[in-house]
């Protein structure tokens, strides 16, 4: 997902933008550039390909000052990541960064061309460009100019634009990807997120879908998306320039799989009664006892979260859920019973396919739920209630703490919804709650193997294909686990329900692919021995993740052992969270990868 930092400073603004892109990399990005005005008036612009060490180089070469600029870090959609594709694109009018994609660009395009437009790149953004730079040709103010174009584009996008000769007006655009601005003392800022201006102030207004913003070094004039003059909230961000560094770590990963005890208790904190230590959720506006079915929608690990939910609330909560991909869910129509509840789960809240699939719900009168990390964000804002988890900003695109502060979010919501439904009673939610109140410090207990799954790392790096395999609610954790290892080390790994190895994945199995297996000592722990047996009756490597209880049962033809803590069922995948985590993180490091940016991903795809 790209990134915006805009600055119309009373200092030189040329580090204040490098300092801001550089706080966005985790969104992934395959170059950056910055554009500002010279003292003439003129715009002036320095790309480069690759990270942003490349743009600071040429920034060393030709060095540039000013007093007003726009910054952006580029993931490309339209076009290769080269320089010529790189942002700003700039006229001798104007010039331009952009975060999304504009679906009617060739249309546009050809009008342009037509009217002796020379396009320099590949890009849907420099249409969007040209088209205002045409509309300031035919006489149009600076703001007059952009908002005929808006009347004029279609697609997801944020902008951020500057104008030749204007030192002291930046204008913004926010439809459908995210945009902030900062309030400095006689400086004005934009950025994609808070993270990005976390250094230059902690006073944000977030922009509303159809936004555009007139600013000046002395504040910023909001106008809807009618074109009317509109107030927008400045709130005061708890996201400190702090708490955004890598400490001591080697990777923004490790620091977060090592915050996890942390933020989970934070979380916890959040959902759990302190006198009577039954779940209490903060108030939703939803009547838990009236929900007739809930459906759950997210991407990726946040998917997995989902998952695991499905089978507390089924189990304990005695309701119907079903759950879905988001890219599918907003595509198939699926009917919305207004007596149900969606929920959707998002870390950054803004993922696009999800934010659309709960669009989607609420035009057809449904009742939503959103599971955010980030509570400025489009998804807190638009759903009708929201649960907040604590895991604070996670900038490793791999998500980890994001994902056990969701898990523990949706164990309290499971055991609040059994609490509304009467479905078991108060001491055994008590007893549930108890379980997950012990899970910070349990998971403080894994993270002092973490040497141990350091050494299977190195057992494992070379394998060609893995294999993650459990059952019941620790199946979404095989998913998990191999996504994991997968998205950082570029291994090839696939999860799987246990159950169906027999009938396919099994022909897979053979002494150089290691299968994991996610087996605590629950009720299910018979049927994965066996499924793992299975396994090793046909020479794979079986790498078994157990308690000490589940170990016993395990002879010496196991490749390997993790042992963890004995903990109630029903937070074990929580748990086994950990491990899944640090065996991947192991590997990537060891493989060289680029375990905070991986190749070709982004942080939040807020494109589809
Ligand atoms: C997880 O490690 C991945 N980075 C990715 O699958 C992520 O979970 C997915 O893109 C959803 O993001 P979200 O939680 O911000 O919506």
């Amino acid at each position: 997902m790209c990134g915006i930092v805009g600055v119309i400073g009373s200092r030189d603004v040329v580090p204040l933008l490098v300092d801001g892109l550089k706080r966005l990399e985790y969104r992934g990005y395959d170059s950056a550039g910055i554009a500002t005005l010279s003292a003439t008036g003129a715009i002036e612009r320095r790309r480069a390909e690759g990270k942003i060490v490349r743009l600071e180089d040429k920034l060393r070469n030709e060095p540039m000052q000013s007093l007003i600029g726009i910054a952006h870090t580029r993931w490309a959609t339209h076009g290769a990541p080269n320089e010529a594709n790189a942002h700003p694109h700039a006229t001798e009018r104007v010039a331009m960064v952009h975060n999304g994609i504009i679906e009617n660009y060739r249309e546009i395009g050809e009008e342009l061309i037509a009217r002796g437009h020379k396009f320099q790149s590949q890009t849907d953004t420099e249409v969007a460009l040209r088209l205002i730079d045409q509309y300031l040709a035919d006489g149009k103010s600076p703001e007059q100019a952009v908002l005929a174009a808006l009347g004029r584009l279609r697609g997801a996008f944020a902008l951020g634009i500057l104008f030749h000769g204007e030192e002291d007006l930046l204008i913004g655009a926010r439809r459908g990807a995210p945009l902030a601005v900062g309030f400095g003392n006689g400086e004005m800022y934009l950025g994609s997120d808070a993270l990005a201006l976390a250094p230059l102030t902690d006073r944000i207004a977030y922009m509303e879908e159809g936004d555009c913003v007139i600013l000046s070094r002395t504040g910023a004039r909001f106008l809807d998306a009618d074109g009317k003059p509109a107030e927008r909230v400045v709130r005061a961000t708890a996201i400190s320039g702090a708490m955004i560094g890598k400490g001591n770590y080697r990777h923004y990963m490790l620091k977060e799989i090592y915050e996890q005890p942390a933020v989970m208790g934070d979380t916890i904190n959040t959902v759990i009664g302190p006198k009577d230590r039954l779940a209490h959720l903060p108030d939703l506006g939803i009547d838990l006892g009236s929900i007739t079915r809930i459906t759950i929608v997210a991407c990726g690990t946040s998917y997995y979260s989902g998952m695991v939910a499905k089978y507390w609330l089924e189990r304990y909560a005695r309701i119907g859920v079903e759950v879905d991909v988001a890219s599918e869910f907003r595509y198939r129509e699926a009917p919305v019973d207004t007596q149900g509840l969606a929920i959707f789960i998002s870390q950054s809240g803004e993922t696009a396919d999800t934010l659309a699939a709960m669009r989607y719900v609420k035009a057809q009168g449904g009742r939503t739920l959103a599971i955010v990390n980030v509570p400025e964000s489009s998804m807190a804002r638009e759903a009708d209630g929201i649960l907040l988890t604590k895991a604070g900003p996670e900038i490793g695109v791999a998500s980890t703490k994001a994902f056990t502060c969701q898990l523990v979010t949706l164990a309290a919501f499971s055991l609040a919804m059994t609490q509304a439904r009467n479905a078991l009673p108060a001491e055994e939610v008590r007893r549930l709650m108890a379980a997950l109140v012990e899970v910070p410090a349990r998971a403080a207990e894994v993270l002092n193997h973490d040497d141990d799954l350091h050494a299977l790392a190195e057992k494992i790096m070379d394998a060609r294909d893995v294999l993650y395999i459990g059952r019941g609610p620790c199946f979404p954790l095989a998913l998990e686990g191999a996504l994991k290892l997968k998205e950082i080390s570029y291994i090839h790994a696939e999860g799987y329900a246990a159950g169906e190895l027999k009938h396919g994945p099994i022909a897979l199995i053979d002494e150089v692919v290691p299968v994991i297996v996610i087996a605590p000592s629950d009720s299910l722990f018979e049927k994965t021995i066996s499924n793992m047996q299975e396994v090793m009756a046909r020479g794979g490597k079986v790498i078994f993740m157990s308690d000490r209880k589940g170990l016993a049962h395990v002879d010496d033809r196991t490749f390997a052992t993790v042992v963890l803590p004995e903990v109630e069922p029903f937070v074990a995948p929580i748990l086994y969270a950990i491990p899944v985590q640090l065996l991947a993180y192991h590997v990537a490091v060891l493989k060289g990868t680029d375990v905070d940016q991986p190749r070709n991903l982004a942080k939040s795809v807020t494109v589809e």
